[in-house]
């Protein structure tokens, strides 16, 4: 493969740009650590958190809003565990987490970043719906939904780091009806998922979350992992959203082998993609309190 003089720069930029990354905020990853524990304590999360003044009053405006639709105020973060149990708690605290991790590094626009948090939030929601269906257990639901909210943040990296560049790739994809991760390979020689796992490893994350994320654009088998072939498919569900400023994007069909992996037919595929698209607003709400 010949591998033109820009992408060699873009290349060397890369791995200076990966020894420089923002590392997740140190209450995040203590709370992630307390909430995989086989019995997570609920005080440590509550102190953990409250010990964050800007997290705790973020956490208690989401709470408190009319998104979860509580009867009563909820005050300390300790209450909104008890009330919403530690799954919730732990997303809000991820989310919060990763949105400041990347927060004005480089020239990423409102609107873009509005867009790419509503599909990761949409993702999770979706990771979630799937795992419920395939009777996944509370601690792999959890771990999906953080999976739903990171599996993208290597977008996020580039976008930060190499905009230009990145917007000339994706309409290159267009442009040759290409997949857009075929030609990220390419160029930058790995793609935004190869970099979501160094980025989810680098913070310390466990690592079926990393392998999850390094393998969620493919390519797949009848033998792929049962949570990639789900976050595949919540990915895929959602993927319209990150071109809602009406740019077309090929239109490329769900794997029918990862079909076979979770057991799913094309209507049992229909139903999901409602219950999905009736969670899509509910994840939109979620950005606008917690960036
Ligand atoms: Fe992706
Ligand atoms: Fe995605």
């Amino acid at each position: 493969m010949v591998i033109d003089a820009e992408a060699l720069v873009i290349r060397k930029r890369l791995e200076q740009s990966l020894k420089e990354l923002p590392p997740l905020p140190v209450a995040i990853s203590k709370v992630l650590d307390e909430t995989n524990k086989l019995e997570p304590d609920i005080h440590v999360i509550d102190e953990i958190i409250s010990g964050d003044q800007a997290l705790a009053s973020k956490v208690l405006r989401i709470v408190n809003s009319a998104y979860y639709g509580l009867s009563r105020q909820v005050t300390s973060v300790g209450q909104a565990v008890m009330i919403l149990g530690l799954q919730q708690v732990r997303t809000i605290t991820l989310s919060v987490g990763s949105i400041a991790a990347f927060a004005g590094r480089g020239a990423i626009d409102a609107e873009h970043s509005r867009r790419f948090w509503e599909h990761s939030f949409a993702t999770s929601a979706a990771c979630n719906i799937l795992g419920k269906r395939l009777g996944f257990d509370r601690k792999a639901l959890e771990t999906m939904s953080t999976i739903g909210i990171l599996h993208d943040i290597g977008r996020m990296f580039f976008f930060c780091n190499f905009r230009p560049t990145y917007e000339k790739l994706h309409t290159k994809a267009l442009k040759e009806g290409k997949s857009f991760e075929a030609v990220e390979l390419g160029f930058l020689g790995d793609t935004h998922a190869g970099i979501g796992a160094m980025i989810t490893e680098k913070w310390g994350l466990p690592d079926e979350l990393v392998q999850t994320i390094k393998q969620h654009e493919g390519p797949f088998s009848d033998s792929t992992d049962k949570m990639v072939a789900v976050l595949a498919l919540a990915d895929w569900l959602n993927k319209p959203l990150y071109y809602a400023d009406g740019s077309t994007t090929p239109v490329i069909d769900f794997d029918p082998l990862l079909m076979q992996v979770l057991g799913l037919n094309d209507s049992m595929l229909e139903q999901i993609r409602v219950e999905v698209r009736n969670k899509v607003e509910e994840a939109s709400q979620l950005y606008g309190m917690v960036a």
